[in-house]
């Protein structure tokens, strides 16, 4: 690169982005993702929120990332509580993730009749997740409107897909695409 091209990047605060946030919002909508509910609980109060920004981050030590509204509840609880878990849905999750993401809804009405366990850290962990990872905070960056929280892992469970055991309706992820919640379609064998 030459010293004219560098001189021609702008400093990130000098960015002016081309086109609108709706604009913005529907190029990253067409990044299919899983759906996760990240739980949390602070002096025995329970609480969590639907989450699409997670993602595995090392191996050595074992990391992972999501990340989360900074002025959203889940964040204020996760900060005091220093712990957070991340349950995969699975494709029968549709109702879980609209009442988790619901902002009307208090901790109390998003957990009401769910079956869960909890981990060690005393977060909960939803009987029905495809796949459960239990973490302690790690580090927190704030970015933007929202703070990426890496995690350390605690423990993580894999229910039957990951393990190669019969493809059943429960071990089929819940995905979320251009807006909508979709099912990964199964192929004919
Ligand atoms: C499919 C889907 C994915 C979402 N992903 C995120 C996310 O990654 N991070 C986030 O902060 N909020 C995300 N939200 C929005 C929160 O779930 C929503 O704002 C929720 O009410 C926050 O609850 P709280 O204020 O109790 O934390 C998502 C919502 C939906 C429907």
């Amino acid at each position: 690169m030459s010293g004219d091209e560098k001189a021609g990047t702008p400093a990130p605060d000098q960015v002016t982005p081309a086109g609108s946030d709706w604009d913005f919002k529907s190029a990253m909508a067409l990044f299919a993702t899983g759906v996760t509910i990240v739980t949390t609980h602070e002096r025995g109060l329970m609480h969590g929120s639907t989450v699409q920004a997670f993602c595995s981050l090392s191996l050595s030590p074992r990391l992972v990332l999501v990340a989360l509204s900074k002025d959203g509840r889940t964040m204020k609880y996760l900060a005091k509580s220093g712990s957070f878990a991340v349950n995969v849905l699975n494709e029968e999750g549709e109702e879980l993730a609209r009442r988790f993401a619901d902002p009307t809804k208090t901790s109390e009405e998003r957990f009401r009749g769910l079956d869960y366990r909890l981990g060690s850290t005393g977060n909960p962990l939803l009987n029905s997740a495809l796949a459960t990872v239990d973490c302690v905070v790690e580090k927190v960056v704030e970015a933007g409107d929202h703070v990426v929280v890496i995690g350390r892992v605690v423990d993580a469970t894999a229910s039957g897909t990951a393990l190669g055991e019969a493809r059943l309706p429960s071990v089929w992820p819940l995905i979320y695409f251009d807006r909508n919640y979709a099912r990964i379609e199964r192929k004919q064998s």
